[in-house]
């Protein structure tokens, strides 16, 4: 069963390295964050992937990699400096601001419904260039990749000779001031978009918007996210951007945060290489642009079929790393049973339980609505412990749960019990596993079992792809539980048998490799190893 709740996958990403706040030791910056040892792999596992299905594995495709920052002219003309807006609204009572069509007309700090009129906020970030700050000294951190490969596509056009339909994909930071960045990596002011402008000739553009839907649907479902877990939204013509014809949202059910959009696959017709182009009048456009006076090119493609220059239409699939990093978290996320729970101790700990929320209940040093949000929580963890016992952990980090003593007990009748008869799994697509394969030496200290396992990584890591790690700092079962919660696929040990000093002369030179999902354990020759498990990282 995938994350039931956002939190697991927040204290998780905390606690194992995949995410931090931004700027942490100082407070933190709103909206922002890092990416640790595992989040950065599992980021660029992400993005390598895309690349490889969208570009290298496709004959109609090339890559590009634009500035961030580029002449404020584009975003005129783009039509994001007048339409790139969300409706603002202030609360006259608690002076808070909120976007609008978030918060059904109550001030969700205070409650109350005295709120200006929305009016429009711009999102993009200005920053000033060279030493000099006045009115005309200044651009904007752009706010989609998509404009710099608009600005380019005659560039790529005279270099490569490519012929209709083709695309071009940039993977590259995005940023917007979103006016209430939330839901951890969900809505943030800074992050990344994958991102493929498909120039198809005009009349081609439908067909073309349904074939990247498929082909979008099918990347989404090769790393790890089912087809069943995807809804398309038809975006109605009153919610499309100034740009669109048509728009297909991709919808992940995230937990916590509901159904909401991991991808845009919009048609963007003619509306950006008209936008940007001279000599506008000339060209046949459909959509309204903007007379531009300022670009020096017409973004035009010759046809030579009909001899004439045409506009291509675009479609334009788009889709943020992050939320697909937080979905593809929350899909392989699993908390399981691996032995029977004992009746008895459950029991016990169902009991801890109600003593904490009669505790909870009576308490005056936390807030009501603390308070309420605990209670809610715990009562319906309590109406099915044994299925939920791991939950505890998280009643147990709510705000205002240090104030209340007996917690600490429940922590410790519940934690040996989880630890003994539970784990968290990541069951990440082995592909974009942050670590491939760790190896373990039976004991730390012995010479030749750690020599032995440290030349087995070293082996595994020479082909450059495979990250492997060396880890001696526990007990196998604990090692196999720590990788087991950041989804690397196989742990390896090496025993007494491997160095020819068990009791089986013919299990010399293999080692023991144990799967994550099913925690079967096979016996595979160190000379077969690396062909083992390349075959099975092929999934
Ligand atoms: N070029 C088209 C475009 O930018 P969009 O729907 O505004 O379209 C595309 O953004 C994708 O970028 C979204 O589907 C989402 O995955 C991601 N995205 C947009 N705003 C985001 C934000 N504030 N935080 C995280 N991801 C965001």
């Amino acid at each position: 069963m995938p994350a039931t709740s956002l939190d697991q996958i927040v204290a998780l990403a905390k606690r194992r390295g995949f995410i931090f706040p931004s700027s942490e030791i100082y407070g933190g910056l709103q909206g922002v964050y890092d990416y640790g040892p595992l989040g950065v792999e599992l980021k660029n596992n992400i993005i390598a992937d895309w690349w490889r299905t969208n570009v290298y594995e496709r004959d109609d495709m090339e890559g590009l990699d634009a500035a961030i920052l580029m002449n404020r002219l584009v975003w005129k003309y783009s039509g994001h400096e007048e339409t790139f807006n969300d409706p603002l609204v202030d609360c006259r009572v608690c002076k808070m601001r909120w976007r609008a069509d978030h918060i059904h007309g109550v001030c969700p700090n205070c409650g109350s419904r005295d709120l200006t009129e929305p009016r429009p906020f711009n999102m993009m970030f200005r920053t000033q260039i060279g030493p000099v700050a006045d009115s005309g000294s200044f651009a904007y951190l752009r706010p989609e990749t998509a404009q710099g490969i608009f600005v380019n596509f005659a560039n790529v056009l005279t270099t490569t000779a490519r012929k209709l339909p083709f695309g071009i994909a940039q993977v590259g930071k995005a940023f917007r001031n979103e006016i209430n960045p939330r839901n951890f990596l969900f809505r943030v002011r800074e992050f990344e978009q994958m991102e493929i402008e498909y120039f198809v000739m005009p009349g081609a553009d439908e067909e073309w918007h349904q074939r990247w839907l498929e082909s979008r649907l099918a990347w989404w479902e090769q790393i790890g996210i089912p087809r069943s877990r995807i809804t398309i939204y038809d975006v109605p013509a009153d919610e499309l951007a100034h740009y669109s014809k048509r728009t297909f949202d991709l919808m992940y059910d995230y937990p916590n945060i509901g159904v909401q959009e991991i991808e845009g696959i919009a048609n963007r017709t003619d509306y950006d290489l008209g936008s940007h182009s001279k000599d506008q009048d000339q060209l046949n456009l459909t959509a309204r642009v903007n007379r531009n006076e300022d670009s020096i090119a017409r973004l035009t493609y010759f046809d030579q079929a009909s001899g004439r220059h045409v506009v291509p239409y675009v479609i334009e699939p788009s889709a943020g790393v992050g939320r697909a990093m937080l979905a593809v978290l929350c899909e392989g996320y699993a908390e399981e049973l691996t032995k029977a729970l004992p009746a008895d101790k459950l029991a016990v700990v169902g009991e801890a339980l109600q003593s904490f929320l009669k505790s909870v209940g009576r308490s005056e040093k936390i807030s009501a609505e603390a308070r309420d949000a605990i209670l809610a929580r715990g009562e319906e963890l309590g109406q099915a412990l044994a299925e939920r016992l791991p939950e505890v952990e998280q009643l147990l980090a709510m705000p205002g749960v240090d104030q209340i003593e007996v917690g600490k007990k429940l922590r410790g009748q519940a934690q040996p019990l989880i630890d003994e008869h539970y784990r968290t799994v990541l069951r990440l697509k082995p592909r974009l596993a942050p670590i491939k394969a760790a190896v373990f030496p039976l004991k730390r200290n012995h010479d030749q079992l750690v020599a032995t396992a440290k030349e087995v990584r070293r082996r595994l890591q020479l082909g450059g792809d495979m990250r492997t790690v060396y880890d001696d700092t526990g007990a196998i079962g604990k090692l196999y539980r720590r990788q087991d919660e950041i989804g690397t696929p196989f742990c390896i040990t090496v025993d007494f048998d491997t160095i020819g000093q068990g009791k089986d002369p013919a299990l010399a030179e293999t080692v023991t490799v144990r799967d994550r999902d099913t925690m079967a354990q096979e016996r595979v020759p160190i000379a077969e190893l690396e062909a083992y498990l390349r075959e099975k990282l092929r999934a």
